[in-house]
C-alpha cells in the first residue's frame, strides 16, 4: 500500500480585511482586549457575493499549479467545512463544478476545526487502498456571514474568519516519504460548547422567527471549556501521533496547528517543549478560519521554505464536536 504524499498546496482569502478598530466601532471591544486575548491584530471577511466555494477554487487552483496539475488529472474531492454555501448540497460538487471536472466524486466532511485533519484522513484511505490516486482536499470556511456582530455576539465576532486553503495529495512512490500516522477522537458530550443550533431538521420549520430573534443561527461557544480543552487534546494527540509514526517531539522539523488562538497555541508549545522555529502561527492576520487554517498556515510555510523534503511535519486540530485530531508526514 503506497502512501499518501502532498503534491500541492494553496490558499486563498477575501480581499476584504477586518481591523480590531473596525469590529470595535460595531460593538463594545478594543484592540487591546482583542489582541491580548487571542493574539488577532486582523482578519478576512467576505464581501457579499464571495462564496465558500469560490475561495475554495481559487486555493485549489494555487495547490493544482504548485503540483503542476490540471484539474483533470483530479480523482476526488474531499471538501471540509462546517460553513457550507446551502444546507445541501455540500460544497464538494460545487467546487466540483467551478473546476470543471466531469464526474468525480466528491466527498463533504462536517468536523469544524478538526475537518481539515479528518478530510486528510479519508483521503490519505482512499490513496492506501488504491481506490484514487490523486485526491483535493480542501478545508474552506465563510464564518463572517454567522456572526453576532453586536456586543451580544464579541466572544466569537472577533475570532472567526473567512479563508480557504488546498492540498493535493498523491501516491508516494518513496515509503519513507508521505503520511506516516493519525490520531483521531471525538468527544459529543461537549457537543453545545461551540455549536450552531439551528436551522436545523429538527424543527418544524427548520429556522423561525423566535430563534433567529434569541441569536440561535449564530455560532455560540463556551469559550473557558473549549480553551480547558484544546490546551490538553491537542499535545496529547500530537505526542499520540508521533509515537504512532515512531517519532518524538525532539525529531519535529514543524508544527502546524489549527489557529484557534494564539494563547493555546503559546500554551502547547510550553507543553511539548518545542522551540520557536518547530512551530508556526499566523492568526494574528487571518483570525480562526475553523478548518482553513492548516492548509493556509502550511502554503505559507511551504512557500517560505520552512517546509523541505525530508523534513517531519505534524497537524494538529481541535474543535467543535468536541473533535480532535492529529497526523504526522515525512515532507
Ligand atoms: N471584547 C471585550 N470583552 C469581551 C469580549 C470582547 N470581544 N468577549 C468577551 N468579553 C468579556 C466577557 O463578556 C466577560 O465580561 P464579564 O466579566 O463582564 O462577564 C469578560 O470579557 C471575560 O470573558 P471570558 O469569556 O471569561 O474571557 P476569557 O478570558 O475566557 O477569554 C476567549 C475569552 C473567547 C478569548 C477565551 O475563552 C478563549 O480563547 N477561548 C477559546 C476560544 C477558541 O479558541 N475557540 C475556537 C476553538 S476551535
Amino acid at each position: 500500500m503506497p502512501r499518501a504524499r502532498f503534491l500541492g498546496t494553496g490558499f486563498a482569502v477575501p480581499d476584504r480585511v477586518v481591523t480590531n478598530d473596525d469590529l470595535s466601532s460595531r460593538m463594545n471591544t478594543s484592540d487591546e482586549w482583542i489582541r491580548t486575548r487571542t493574539g488577532i491584530q486582523e482578519r478576512r471577511w467576505v464581501r457579499e457575493g464571495e462564496t465558500g466555494a469560490g475561495l475554495a477554487h481559487a486555493a485549489s487552483l494555487r495547490a493544482l499549479e504548485a503540483a503542476t496539475l490540471a484539474p483533470s488529472d483530479l480523482d476526488a474531492i474531499v471538501y471540509a467545512t462546517a460553513t457550507p454555501d446551502h444546507f445541501a448540497p455540500g460544497n464538494g460538487v460545487f467546487l466540483q463544478r467551478l473546476l470543471g471536472v466531469g464526474t468525480i466524486p466528491s466527498i463533504d466532511i462536517r468536523n469544524q476545526c478538526s475537518g481539515f485533519v479528518y478530510a486528510l484522513a479519508a483521503a490519505d484511505a482512499f490513496i492506501r487502498c488504491g481506490q484514487f490516486r490523486r485526491v483535493l482536499v480542501v478545508g474552506a470556511e465563510i464564518q463572517s456571514t454567522g456572526m453576532d456582530v453586536t456586543t451580544r455576539g464579541r466572544n466569537t465576532a472577533v475570532i472567526f474568519a473567512d479563508g480557504a486553503g488546498a492540498v493535493v495529495l498523491g501516491p508516494s512512490d518513496d515509503d519513507e516519504r508521505g503520511i506516516l500516522a493519525f490520531d483521531l477522537h471525538g468527544e459529543g458530550v461537549h457537543a453545545e460548547k461551540l455549536w450552531v443550533d439551528s436551522p436545523g431538521s429538527m424543527y418544524h420549520p427548520r429556522v423561525s422567527r423566535e430563534q433567529i430573534d434569541a441569536g440561535r443561527h449564530f455560532l455560540e461557544m463556551d469559550g473557558k471549556e473549549v480553551f480547558r480543552h484544546a490546551v490538553v487534546r491537542m499535545p496529547e494527540s500530537v505526542r499520540a501521533a508521533l509515537a504512532a509514526a515512531g517519532q518524538t517531539t525532539a525529531d519535529l522539523t514543524l508544527l502546524v496547528a489549527h489557529q484557534a488562538n494564539l494563547r493555546i497555541a503559546e500554551l502547547m508549545q510550553k507543553t511539548l517543549g518545542l522551540r520557536d522555529d518547530q512551530i508556526y502561527n499566523n492568526i494574528m492576520w487571518y483570525g480562526n478560519t475553523t478548518a482553513a487554517t492548516i492548509p493556509i498556515a502550511l502554503d505559507e510555510c511551504v512557500r517560505a521554505g520552512r517546509v523541505r523534503p525530508g523534513d517531519l511535519v505534524a497537524f494538529t486540530a481541535f474543535g467543535s464536536g468536541f473533535l480532535w485530531g492529529s497526523a504526522v508526514v515525512r515532507w
